[in-house]
């Protein structure tokens, strides 16, 4: 089995260093036999190859078994253009591999509960999964761009467009995941105000009394998905959205549970191509280079890649245990909050005493 990593830019390569030695404890006590490679992405890649993402790299992407990125992005490439830009090179390769299904699970691990800005209550148990359309919306529809307008002002626009087959596809991957789960799908659009939206309700429905008769099905607009997100997230199983939506929202429910340092995301497409795999908080360029990053989403991307593509869902288990023992231990980085008893450690010392507990 072949993993391919992409550090990418800010505190992506001090996690992905942890992941590594995850990795290398899996593969020395476990069997786990994965063979690595680097390859650069965003920022770093432009620096390095002119390109946010080189045609080598998503070659090599399409050779692996599954593909692991840290973040991409960062105040140094602000200025450069959209074609350009770190982000353009995640896009880039979102598209280039078709991974049209963007997996995030929003999972309060019990000694986090209290790290939450949210009340205990509310989120003591939370376990949502959210099923992002990736490579479709208003990420990108086209037209898009700025023009200039005859009296010297600029138009910036963009489109929202979804085809039946595009929401299907991830409506199908929704509801089969939900069978895996409590059985419940609300899928979230602005059917009020967006012809795209009233489409993705229309196909959602028609899919749901075709297939999927089994699965509860519900449809919310996506602001007061917002609300119910912050006032009783438990009422959720899986959400089904589109791109930008599910952007918003899932960044909204990481917070949930205790920190945008804990959720890892797993992009899939057809059965057959390398899933994407990546922590879902970013660059967090204030911090980067610092050691102090949380590596946790990282390694538990890694854990959904072992589970999903790499044919060990034992060692999937595994590592999400190790994160949660260690979290139960006491050990915390910078961006849990508070806690009794608790061990303040940057990110080598989260990802040893990760790799610790799995080597044990
Ligand atoms: C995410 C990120 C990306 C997105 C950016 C970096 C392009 O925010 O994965 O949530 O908007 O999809
Ligand atoms: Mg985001």
């Amino acid at each position: 089995m072949k993993l391919l990593l992409l550090p990418g830019d800010g505190i992506g390569p001090e996690v992905l260093a942890e992941v590594r030695r995850v990795i290398d404890g899996l593969n020395a006590h476990h069997g786990l036999g994965l063979n690595v490679e680097n390859g650069d992405i965003g920022g770093a890649s432009l620096d390095r190859h002119g390109t946010p993402l080189a045609p080598h790299v998503l070659e090599m992407a399409k050779a692996s078994d599954a593909v692991l990125m840290g973040a991409v992005g960062g105040p140094k490439w602000q200025g450069v253009s959209y074609e350009l830009r770190p982000e353009q090179g995640l896009l880039n390769l979102r598209k280039g591999l078709g991974l049209y299904a963007n997996l995030r699970p929003a999972l309060c691990f019990p000694a986090l509960a209290d790290a939450s800005t949210l009340k205990r209550e509310v989120i003591d148990g939370l376990d949502i999964l959210f099923v992002r359309e990736l490579i479709g919306g208003v990420y990108f529809g086209e037209p898009r761009g700025i023009e200039t307008l005859p009296d010297g002002t600029k138009r910036g626009f963009n489109t929202q467009s979804y085809t039946t087959p595009e929401i299907e596809r991830v409506a199908r991957m929704a509801f089969d995941l939900a069978r895996q789960r409590e059985g419940r799908v609300c899928s979230v659009e602005k059917a009020n105000v967006m012809e795209s939206g009233l489409l993705w309700r229309e196909t959602v429905t028609a899919l749901h009394a075709r297939d999927y008769g089994d699965v509860a099905l519900s449809h919310m607009y996506a602001d007061n998905c917002a609300m119910q997100l912050v006032r009783d997230p438990r009422q959720f199983d899986v959400i089904l959205t589109d791109n930008l939506f599910g952007d918003i929202l899932s960044d909204a429910a990481a917070m949930l549970t205790g920190s945008l340092g804990m959720l890892p995301s797993a992009a899939l497409g057809e059965p057959g191509m390398p899933g994407l795999y990546e922590p879902i908080h970013g660059s967090a360029p204030d911090i980067a280079g610092k050691g102090i990053a949380n590596p946790c989403a990282a390694i538990l991307s890694l854990a959904m890649a072992l589970r999903y593509q790499l044919g060990r869902p034992d060692l999937a288990d595994l590592t999400e245990k190790a994160v949660s023992d260690v979290l139960d231990a006491g050990y915390r980085t910078g961006d849990l909050l508070g806690g009794e008893d608790t061990r303040l450690v940057g990110t080598e010392g989260m990802g040893r005493a990760i790799t610790e507990r799995l080597s044990a």
